[in-house]
């Protein structure tokens, strides 16, 4: 009897209880030699490291923060070879377990939908429906499609009906599902265009002429999974043929130089590019939307965390965009605004240049398309929290993110 309970008790925690990382830390390394940045990678071959910065061990360069996750089970061997290599560490996190039960207020699993915490997709589903129905006048709900595994990508249209097409800005939040900053902000810009309409002149104004396409969460599987299984998951979920490992980075999937850099053909790896350009159900719904729209869509911004930048393309190439002085000047703008009101500083450029190398991302794809106004947002934090930014953080990220978007759609408004 006892043993079967035990048996029982042991195959719910195998089977439903999400991946603990007690003991685990996430330490910042400074590589600045080549031998070093191979180390780096040789580590992540042999052991199962977690990148959060960069990306993957494919991105990793010398004179460039390296935020890695490293499992309870390998601090020790890990911190004797780090310590021969003689590379520049410290330790960013000490218990990432910690660290994630900090960033909630609460354990708050049952609590409804609020705009200072984070939502799991239950509440923001609810929510979808409750701002949609209570803004009737501003807001128009549809759904780009459906996911891998079958959820719905809510898509919310705000802005006044004139009764004739409008111009429009599109914005994603939620493409790499730990971002939970990411649909977070989402979610407060919805709620603050439609409060703030009618009140404040420039949301009036812009909502008067614009509509703006808000998808809160594209990578929905993704985030469901985060909140159920494993915190740190980034990619999509769908099973790779001839693979074990599970999903694809829905920002490597785009067709732009699609798998040529800065992104990884191994399913297992967290840069995974899928097996061919828009292999992802949840890349091939915004872009047929995207492409279905492009004569109305002038502005696309996608929102993820962290490191406090303002991308513009290109990350396919070095190569600079035809609209480069204009968008490194609307980046730079739009980067004091958000500055203005809590000091965050954040730095703006193309992705390329200002961070890496990295092919298939949505943002060049928009932006070949013919969207000329094309961001990419990676808010709060440096590093201190990484995508573990705690609910106290959500309000003043949110505002002064807040404060760049309007930024940039005032000045799409005046260019249209
Ligand atoms: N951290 C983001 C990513 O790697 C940056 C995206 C910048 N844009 C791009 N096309 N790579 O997905
Ligand atoms: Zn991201």
């Amino acid at each position: 009897m006892m043993k079967t309970l035990l048996l029982l008790g042991l195959l719910a925690v195998a089977l439903c209880e999400p991946t603990s990382y007690v003991g685990d830390k996430v330490f910042r390394l400074w590589p600045v030699s080549d031998t070093q940045v191979s180390f780096i990678k040789e580590l992540a071959s042999n052991v199962k490291v977690n990148f959060w910065s960069p990306d993957s061990a494919d991105l990793v360069t010398v004179y460039s923060n390296v935020d890695v996750h490293i499992p309870a089970s390998h601090i020790d061997m890990v911190s004797v070879m780090l310590q021969q290599s003689g590379m520049d560490y410290r330790v960013l996190i000490e218990d990432v377990q910690t660290a994630v039960r900090q960033q909630l207020d609460n354990n708050q699993l049952t609590k409804a939908h609020s705009y200072v915490k984070y939502n799991d997709w239950a509440n923001i589903e609810a929510w979808v429906s409750s701002i949609s129905s209570g803004n009737p006048a501003l807001i128009s709900r549809s759904s780009l499609g459906k996911t891998y595994e079958g959820r719905n990508m809510h898509l919310l249209k705000i802005g006044k009906n004139t009764g004739s097409t409008k111009p429009a800005i599109f914005m994603d939040c939620g493409i790499h599902a730990r971002e939970w900053i990411s649909p977070a902000f989402c979610q407060w810009f919805v709620q603050e265009a439609v409060t703030t309409y009618g009140s404040d002149a420039q949301m009036t104004s812009l909502l008067d002429t614009l509509d703006i396409f808000v998808l809160p969460v594209f990578n929905v599987d993704g985030y469901e999974y985060s909140w159920k299984s494993e915190r740190m998951w980034r990619k999509t979920r769908s099973r790779n043929s001839g693979s074990s490992c599970i999903g694809t980075d829905p920002n490597r999937n785009f067709d732009a130089g699609w798998c040529t850099v800065g992104a990884s053909s191994n399913p297992c790896s967290d840069t995974y590019c899928g097996p061919s350009v828009e292999s992802e159900i949840e890349s091939q719904n915004v872009a047929n939307f995207i492409r279905k729209n492009k004569s109305i869509i002038k502005a696309y911004l996608t929102i993820h965390s962290y490191s406090q930048l303002l991308l513009f393309p290109y990350s396919y190439k070095y190569g600079q965009a035809k609209d480069h002085a204009e968008l490194t000047s609307v980046a730079a703008s739009a980067s004091e605004a958000l500055r203005s009101l809590y000091g965050t500083r954040y730095t703006s450029g193309p992705g390329a240049t200002t961070i890496y190398l990295a092919a298939g991302g949505s943002d060049d794809w928009a932006y070949d398309l013919g969207v000329k106004y094309s961001f990419t947002f990676e808010l709060r934090d440096t590093g201190r929290y990484g995508f573990l930014l705690p609910e106290s953080q959500i309000k003043p990220t949110c505002e002064e993110t807040m404060l760049a978007v309007k930024y940039i759609a005032a000045h799409v408004q005046k260019n249209l």
